[in-house]
């Protein structure tokens, strides 16, 4: 009896503790928001919520009448990066304002993340990414109001590496760089996000290929709102001179998914 007692309360508490876990997901982006530019304008918005330009030399094009550089097609979206030309180059808008070299893409999910004491995202997608010098695709959260948060699910800065980042303050920051195939094979990517139980720090595990590869920690992201970007930089962090042709960054059954409120 005195080992069955014990035995039988630990049943029952997993038994409570699996009730709890398996709560209804909301879907936030079905796998299918590629399907068609209907699709992907109802879930996505054209460009960064800022504008078209970052801290790289391309400066972004697209709207649902001007698909260039970003395209629908076979249930995938593409940003395609094409050079631009011209002797006196127009300069980003964003800080450092490097020169502008390239039209491209991005993409950014029109509703806003934030992972709360109640909830937990999970979001993946497959990503056939350039790693080519000079090109700089991602897949990333950064913060609605101000910087950081940031947390880097996927960047590809030139090398055959894919990096994980976290940014507790802009140079507080933690990198995991994980080897990335250079073939342009489709891979999957990815992360789950938790409040950690002081209510105030975002566990961050990373995965690549349904394999979990680090976990990181974002210093106070509870509670605040994050874009899902989607994004062909080029050169900044991955060296220039970029490509003088074409560079296409494929991505496809991308998933947003909430548990709890
Ligand atoms: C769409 O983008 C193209 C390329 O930048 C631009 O020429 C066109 O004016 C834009 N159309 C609308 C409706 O914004
Ligand atoms: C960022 O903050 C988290 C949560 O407080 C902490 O666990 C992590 O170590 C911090 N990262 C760095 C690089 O200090
Ligand atoms: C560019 O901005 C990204 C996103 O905010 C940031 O992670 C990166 O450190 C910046 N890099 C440079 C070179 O400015």
């Amino acid at each position: 009896m005195l080992h069955i007692r014990p035995f039988s309360a630990m049943v029952l508490a997993t038994a409570f503790s699996t009730v709890s876990l398996v709560q209804a997901a909301t879907t936030v982006i079905p796998s299918t928001s590629f399907s068609s530019y209907t699709t992907l304008e109802q879930f996505w918005a054209y460009l960064y919520p800022w504008g078209s330009d970052h801290n790289g030399s391309a400066r972004m094009v697209g709207n649902s009448s001007y698909h260039e550089n970003i395209v629908i097609a076979s249930n995938t979206l593409s940003l395609i990066a094409t050079p631009t030309s011209g002797a006196v180059p127009p300069t980003s808008t964003a800080n450092p304002n490097p020169a502008i070299h390239y039209a491209s893409g991005t993409v950014y999910a029109k509703e806003q993340i934030t992972v709360t004491s109640e909830n937990s995202y999970t979001i993946s997608g497959e990503f056939s990414a350039p790693t080519t010098f000079g090109t700089w695709p991602a897949f990333w959260l950064t913060a609605v109001v101000g910087w950081p948060p940031e947390t880097d699910l996927g960047e590809w800065k030139g090398t055959a590496n894919t990096w994980f980042n976290t940014f507790n303050t802009s140079t507080v920051v933690v990198s995991d760089i994980v080897a990335w195939p250079t073939d342009l094979s489709f891979h999957t990517l990815k992360a789950v996000l938790t409040a950690e139980s002081n209510n105030v720090d975002v566990r961050v595990d990373f995965y690549m290929d349904d394999e979990l590869k680090t976990t990181q920690f974002g210093s106070g992201f509870v509670g605040a709102a994050l874009w899902l970007i989607i994004d062909l930089q080029m050169e900044g962090s991955s060296g220039s001179p970029g490509p003088t042709g074409t560079t296409t960054y494929m991505i496809r059954n991308v998933e947003v998914t909430r548990t709890g409120d």
